[in-house]
């Protein structure tokens, strides 16, 4: 959600927070700031809106970030939980004194109580935040040594919390720390920088260090110090990364967006290669870390996840039930860790999570491994928490997704989890023919996006037609239930439509009272099982003369007569048909989005990770 960069080392640090700012935008932006040691203290800006705002503002104070004398500094884009987006709110937060400035993700729990302490002793707040607490509590703990000073306050702290803070008296120390909320260390020559995510480092070092929960560290440009919250030193290993930096930046496209619509043969590709072994008829998943015989007595599979994930996991599930017979539910995230889940010692909890850091998924991964589950995760960002904490899963290796609205992702993860099931389902019941088909079709999803990204401009066409519309319904039966779910929520993500995805059964059971000229219905109504009967909820939604948009497969003659407009995807199983299909959804809602002027890649109120609950 907020992001943080942090950078101490002989370079001028400005221009390297603010390019470390620029990199995290996606993530949370209503608001940003930066702090710079400087010979005669510690120098803030701060702004509301964009980081080039800050830019800006940076500039009246620094006409040349290249000459400035501040060589260490802590940044910040902030996405607002306590108190609303202002220049107040925006971080660094700093004491009284002005002599010590911190920038936080997550949320302090028991700040209230905390302010009101800090109010008596005679401190002044400033802002509506729970991270101004901090600020003071370190002035009262500091004794000259700015370690002991942020434990000290961290053992008052009740939340969650990545953080980083300087002090005027230190010019060349940042310290940090973490708990529940990501922090990576770049090690870099003479320089160290810190980060919430490595997009924002990665183009200035390869190695980084991830600190785990509770870890704190002091750095210098050339020293890093890592100790436990207890003052306990710990040692962490340096990681290569392997991410490229052009990666993620547009290379052209208008938005991040549409860059990752167009990515997904690519991305799929990555997500499948080595892992589909022809001559088995079957997928190896050697980050699983499962023998044939502890998959063979895996008897349920719980996937937790949340947003588009979490349809992937609903999608999911048709194949663990249908291709492996493994009983298998979807829980929000977000219920699972607080509902006292039933966990039994042969269930496999799936955490499914793009980013590996969702704060509820995360969540729900301690809940299960205390419960005694098998826990498996499936991310696409490597080195991310729950990814390490799971400590066993599948990469998906789409590369970085920059677009709040996730696409490639979700493309990714459905394929990685048809792999899974096939696995599954070969160690079981499935018979070497139907894995063999199964394997095939896997190999041709990237060609079935392909097509479908070459019918864009046919998209885009239905897009503007239907582009003023205030209401949609999306639905949909078997697998393409979920997938009208996950076209319902790209739509409204990012061009703030209200769309619903339903059930296409599920519709008369209320919804249809809301149906009428101005609200338009898009039915994936593909040739696969279940066709038939959307085909009748089609004729439901004209008789409230609902305008219907249909996906159907190239071929299908008798849809026209019965629909205003087609989306023709190419014709599949019933297992791969959500891939090519949602890939149709997601440029549908894309191009409608820009056709309302809409902020497609930062969309209003949304951040790409969620890291508080
Ligand atoms: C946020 C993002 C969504 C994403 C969800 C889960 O809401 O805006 O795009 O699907 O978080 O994120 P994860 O990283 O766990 O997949």
């Amino acid at each position: 959600m907020c992001g943080i960069v942090g950078y101490t080392g002989k370079r001028c640090c400005v221009s390297t927070l603010l390019e470390g700012l620029r990199r995290l935008e996606y993530r949370g932006y209503d608001s940003a700031g930066l702090a710079v040691v400087e010979n005669q203290g510690l120098t803030t800006v701060k702004n509301t809106g964009k980081v080039e705002a800050l830019k800006d503002r940076s500039a009246e104070r620094w006409p040349d970030f290249e000459r400035c004398e501040g060589y260490t500094g802590i940044a910040h884009t902030r996405w607002a939980t306590h108190g609303a987006p202002s220049e107040i709110n925006a971080h660094p937060h700093l004491d009284d004194s002005g002599k010590f400035a911190v920038v936080h993700n997550g949320i302090i729990d028991n700040y209230l109580e905390l302010r009101e302490h800090l109010r008596g002793q005679g401190c002044e707040f400033k802002s509506d935040t729970d991270t101004e607490v901090l600020s003071h509590l370190i002035a009262k703990c500091y004794q000259g040594d700015l370690l002991h000073a942020v434990a000290a306050a961290l053992n008052k702290v009740k939340g969650t919390f990545g953080l980083a803070v300087v002090c005027s008296e230190h010019p060349d120390k940042i310290v940090i720390a973490r708990r529940g909320s990501p922090i990576v260390i770049g090690v870099g020559n003479d320089e160290t920088l810190v980060a919430s995510d490595i997009s924002a480092i990665a183009s200035y070092t390869k190695r980084v260090i991830f600190l785990d929960d509770d870890d704190m560290a002091l750095i210098t440009p050339g020293s890093i110090e890592i100790r436990n919250i207890e003052n306990v030193p710990v040692s962490r290993e340096i990681a290569q990364i392997d991410w490229d930096v052009s990666a993620a930046e547009k290379n052209g496209y208008e938005h991040f967006m549409l860059k990752e619509i167009f990515e997904q043969p690519q991305a799929v590709e990555n997500t499948i290669r080595g892992r589909l072994d022809k001559s088995a008829a079957t997928a190896v998943l050697n980050g699983l870390n499962l023998e044939p015989r502890e998959m063979a007595m895996i008897n349920r599979i719980v996937i937790a996840a949340c947003g588009t994930s979490m349809n992937a996991g609903l999608v999911g599930e048709y194949f663990f039930e249908d291709i492996a017979g493994i009983p298998t539910d979807v829980e929000q995230a977000a219920e699972f860790r607080y509902r006292n889940p039933i966990i039994e010692p042969n269930t496999m909890v799936l955490a499914v999570s793009q980013s590996g850091e969702t704060a509820d998924t995360l969540a729900a991964v301690r809940e299960a491994k205390n419960k005694g589950a098998i826990v498996a995760g499936l991310n696409n960002v490597v080195g991310s928490t729950i990814a390490r904490e799971t400590g066993r899963g599948i990469y998906l290796h789409a590369g970085p997704e920059i677009g709040v609205a996730s696409t490639k992702a979700f493309t990714c993860q459905v394929s990685a989890l048809l792999m899974m099931a096939v696995l599954f389902g070969r160690g079981r019941r499935m018979n070497r023919t139907d894995g063999e088909n199964l394997i095939n079709e896997i190999q041709q999803v990237p060609n079935l996006i392909q097509q479908v990204l070459d019918r864009a401009p046919e998209i885009e066409k239905i897009a503007i037609k239907y582009a003023k519309a205030e209401d949609f319904f999306f639905i949909g039966r078997g697998c393409m239930y979920p997938t009208a779910l996950e076209g319902a929520l790209k739509l409204k993500e990012i061009s703030y439509i209200h769309a619903e995805g339903y059930h296409a059964a599920e519709l008369k059971h209320g919804p249809i009272a809301l149906l009428e000229e101005k609200v338009p219905v898009v039915a994936l109504a593909n040739n696969i099982p279940g066709r038939d009967k959307v085909l009748a909820n089609i004729q439901e939604c004209a008789a409230r003369k609902s305008p219907v948009i249909a996906t159907a497969t190239d071929g299908d003659a008798d849809i026209a007569s019965l629909v205003q407009d087609v989306i023709w995807i190419p014709e599949c199983s019933r297992f791969v048909a959500p891939v090519p299909t949602v890939v149709a959804l997601q440029l549908l809602s894309y191009y409608i989005a820009r056709e309302r002027g809409c902020e497609i890649d930062q969309p209003r109120n949304l951040a790409k990770s969620v890291t508080v609950e």
